[in-house]
């Protein structure tokens, strides 16, 4: 396991909520597709509905590996910057607390992840049981950070209380998409989460923070949690 949080568990679940998930989308879209083995799922109902109903839709990847999913789909795929707005974002997330904020990153796409969230008019998280906690304390939360002056930058973190572990893939450090790093960090949290966003977020070198706080997220969670 590379990152912090298990991917391949609630295989079952993750399917189910990906199918549900595949009907939500309008025809002639521009679609946004974030990362993770839910997001996979996704892409592959949603293919097998565009072909039974011959829809046309675009889509814009929050990672290169999502990009070779869709790619092995025959999907068609867009730059971010060829279109003004996206009109539906799919994604996943590690974590989800009472509020539907979540925690992200714990594939590595973060940073791109955000982006394409920012530029959707409807966004989607697709969370299985395993995601939803009461709260993020001790919970991990990943940074992407900038390699150079990287071990300066993690000491930043560190005087602010937090743990730090520099992510590895193997022997070597783990890399983004944007070629940078990713520090996973852990504290008790007994503040507002957007505190914590900005303090991190504050430090030179760390270009985002895996929480994201709720942005009018509409949350697809298995049956047993709807009741509200
Ligand atoms: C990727 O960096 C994360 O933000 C993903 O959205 C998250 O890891 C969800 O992955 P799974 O769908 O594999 O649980």
């Amino acid at each position: 396991m590379v990152g912090p949080y298990k991917k391949n568990i609630n295989s079952e679940e993750k399917g189910e909520l990906a199918r549900f998930a595949s009907l939500l989308v309008k025809d002639h879209s521009v679609i946004g597709v974030g990362s993770g083995t839910t997001i996979e799922f996704f892409l592959v109902y949603l293919s097998e509905r565009m072909e039974k109903e011959k829809m046309n839709l675009k889509f814009i990847a929050s990672s290169n590996k999502i990009a070779k999913k869709a790619e092995e789909l025959d999907l068609v795929l867009i730059g971010i910057e060829e279109t003004h707005s996206i009109d539906q974002a799919f994604d996943g997330a590690d974590r989800v607390d009472g509020n539907a904020n979540l925690i992200k990153g714990g594939g590595g796409s973060l940073f791109r992840e955000r982006q394409v969230l920012l530029k959707s008019e409807e966004r989607y998280i697709l969370a299985d049981c395993s995601k939803f906690k009461e709260d993020f304390s001790g919970q991990v939360i990943p940074l992407e950070i900038i390699p150079f002056n990287a071990f300066y930058t993690i000491e930043r973190i560190e005087v602010l209380g937090y743990k730090a572990a520099l992510r590895k893939d193997g022997e070597s450090y783990f890399i983004t998409d944007n070629g940078n790093w990713i520090v996973d960090v852990t504290k008790d949290i007994n503040e507002p989460l957007l505190n914590i966003y900005e303090q991190l977020k504050l430090i030179s070198g760390v270009v985002e923070v895996g929480l994201f706080l709720n942005d009018d997220f509409r949350l697809v969670k298995p049956k047993q949690l709807n009741d509200g």
